[in-house]
């Protein structure tokens, strides 16, 4: 075993995530969701998200210890996710982090959360290639970015200039009646449908940023499905679900593989949790094999939030002899993703 052994600990939304990592190797992965608890909400509610991360974080931090079979005194360093993210959220994780940090007098490397989604591949495929293209697609983020080096070179190439693609799933899952997070259920949904039944927008498809746009397309569904229920016609779900899920997957994959041609990139690495999605998967493996793009999906339990990936970079950092956060760094809820460690400047 070799590599610094660091606690990864993750607060931005309704995770509370405690990973530990020892160089590239994952000894353990705890997760507590608050996600039943915003259900009814239909989205994450951010002060309740809070609470949740105070209630849960000693003990999640501590099963995470005994799942690795590690004493707490023998960690080297402590990561936490510092933004972005929901701010009250991130605080809770924050001030734990620090609390570990002085009281086992280790350093603290207080990361973005977005390059943390990227690092968590190294702990399932090795050694990140460089430089590689990441596209991070969440209920809270979709992003473009080139990673020169995931512990210090990040850039962004593209965001949504509305909603994030997760957010889309969720808004379309209301409409049509599914629970919260709404991912997994159109997910299922769509394999009974036929991807080409409606030809929903995809947005800035034709434009030449690496932007995204999902508003208009989640209009699109709900005027489509309302025109059905008021003329009295039944609602085709799988078909709804499979033609919406087609064009995220559709516009997500073009402009990641565009986004390598242009930057002369022969690798992708997709995160966050709608990378959990089985269309995006399947069309982003035939796109890049097409393109000649090795392509990197890390299992899907790392791809949605959670404390390993936070202890991945962390353990990088750490063994890169970056310099560690100072114990007053803050938490930023919009921290650029440009900024891998926070408070170093
Ligand atoms: O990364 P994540 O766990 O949390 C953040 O939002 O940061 O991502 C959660 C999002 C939700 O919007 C959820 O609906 C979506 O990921 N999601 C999926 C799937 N599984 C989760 N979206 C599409 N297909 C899925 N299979
Ligand atoms: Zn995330």
């Amino acid at each position: 075993m070799t590599g610094p052994l660091v606690l990864g600990i993750e607060t931005s939304c309704d995770e509370t995530g405690a990973g530990l990592v020892r160089g590239h190797e994952l000894l353990a992965d705890s997760v507590a969701s608050s996600v039943a608890e915003h259900a009814r909400f239909g989205g994450v509610v951010p002060e309740v998200a809070s609470r949740a991360h105070l209630e849960a974080m000693v003990a999640t931090v501590d099963r995470a210890l005994a799942t690795a079979g590690v004493k707490l005194a023998e960690v080297d360093g402590i990561a936490v996710t510092a933004g972005p993210g929901l701010a009250g959220a991130l605080l809770v994780g924050v001030c734990a982090a620090k609390a570990y940090a002085l009281a086992l007098d280790k350093p603290l490397y207080a990361v973005n959360h977005l390059a943390a989604h990227i690092a968590v591949d190294q702990l399932e495929h090795g050694p990140l290639p460089r430089p590689a293209a990441a596209l991070l697609v969440s209920g809270g983020h979709s992003s473009l970015l080139l990673v020169r080096d995931v512990a210090g070179e990040v850039l962004p190439v593209g965001a949504t200039i509305d909603d994030a693609a997760g957010e889309a799933y969720d808004k379309v899952a209301r409409l049509l009646g599914m629970p919260f997070p709404g991912g997994p259920p159109v997910d299922a949904a769509a394999r009974g449908g036929d991807g080409s039944a409606i030809a929903f927008p995809r947005g800035k498809y034709r434009d030449d940023t690496f932007d995204f746009s999902f508003s208009g397309l989640k209009t699109a569904v709900a005027r489509w499905v309302e025109t059905r229920r008021a003329v009295g016609l039944p609602v085709p779900v799988a078909g709804v679900a499979a033609s919406f899920q087609e064009a995220v997957a559709d516009v997500l994959t073009r402009k990641a593989v565009n986004a390598c041609r242009a930057h002369g990139v022969m690798n992708l690495i997709i995160g966050g949790g709608v990378a959990a999605n089985s269309r995006l998967r399947a069309l982003a493996t035939e796109r890049c094999e097409a393109a000649g793009i090795a392509l990197r999906v890390p299992r899907p339990g790392l791809c949605t939030d959670n404390g390993a990936m936070v202890a991945a970079l962390g353990a990088e950092l750490m063994a890169r002899g970056v310099t560690p956060s100072p114990l007053d760094v803050a938490a930023d809820s919009a921290l650029p993703v440009t900024e891998v460690v926070a408070g170093l400047s």
